[in-house]
């Protein structure tokens, strides 16, 4: 259940203007993370932290990578006012970071740059543990209709159906799509 301090921190990031999950996203990540025992989480695309200090209720340790700076910052304050002592906070961009690659994760929670999905799943799959879940968010895309948008949503509109197809004809994955928020795509292996 998601507590009242972490809907706290929802508005939060709501007045601040920063995107985030829906609540129906972070029940359904609370409920796969239970599905394990002791879940490391890695995230890429932490805001200002309230989907990874949600999981970190659920998880024994979340990862959670932050590209701008700002945000980062914000996190870092946040930790000790929220009592989060299980999330490690790196600001980096996701796709140039080199993580450990000793670290294996039961869950991978993709919501960063929408244009970068397949990059972000290609680099982080191998961090999957066998059993473990690939999550990305955001693949409805708010059901925008490619002829009523900008040529620059336009672009990302085809890169998520570009990623879903990328998903579905994986061939050490298999996918399901949700409609769960804004779409979920969760992927194991096969
Ligand atoms: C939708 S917000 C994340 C919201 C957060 N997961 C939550 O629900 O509280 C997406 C975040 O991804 C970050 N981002 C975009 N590209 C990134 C990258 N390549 N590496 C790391 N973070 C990135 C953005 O700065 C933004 O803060």
């Amino acid at each position: 259940m998601i507590s009242a301090q972490i809907r706290e921190l929802a508005q939060i990031s709501k007045d601040l203007k920063i995107p985030l999950i829906s609540l129906e996203v972070g029940e359904f990540l609370l409920n796969t993370l239970a599905s394990y025992s002791s879940p490391k989480v890695l995230e890429i695309g932490s805001g200002i932290g309230f989907s990874s200090f949600l999981m970190s209720t659920q998880a024994k340790l979340v990862y959670t990578i932050e590209k701008d700076p700002e945000r980062y910052e914000k996190l870092r304050l946040l930790m000790p006012q929220f009592q989060i002592d299980n999330v490690i906070a790196i600001n980096a961009d996701a796709l140039a970071y080199h993580l450990d690659e000793t670290l294996k994760f039961e869950v991978i929670f993709i919501d960063a740059a929408k244009s970068k999905y397949q990059e972000y799943f290609e680099k982080y799959a191998p961090y999957l543990t066998a059993n473990g879940c690939i999550i990305s968010d955001n693949m409805f895309f708010h059901h925008l209709q490619p002829q009523l948008v900008s040529k620059n949503t336009k672009k990302l509109l085809l890169k998520l159906q570009n990623y879903r197809q990328f998903l579905q004809d994986h061939p050490t994955f298999k996918t399901q799509i949700l409609a769960i928020g804004d779409g979920l795509a969760v992927s194991v292996i096969k």
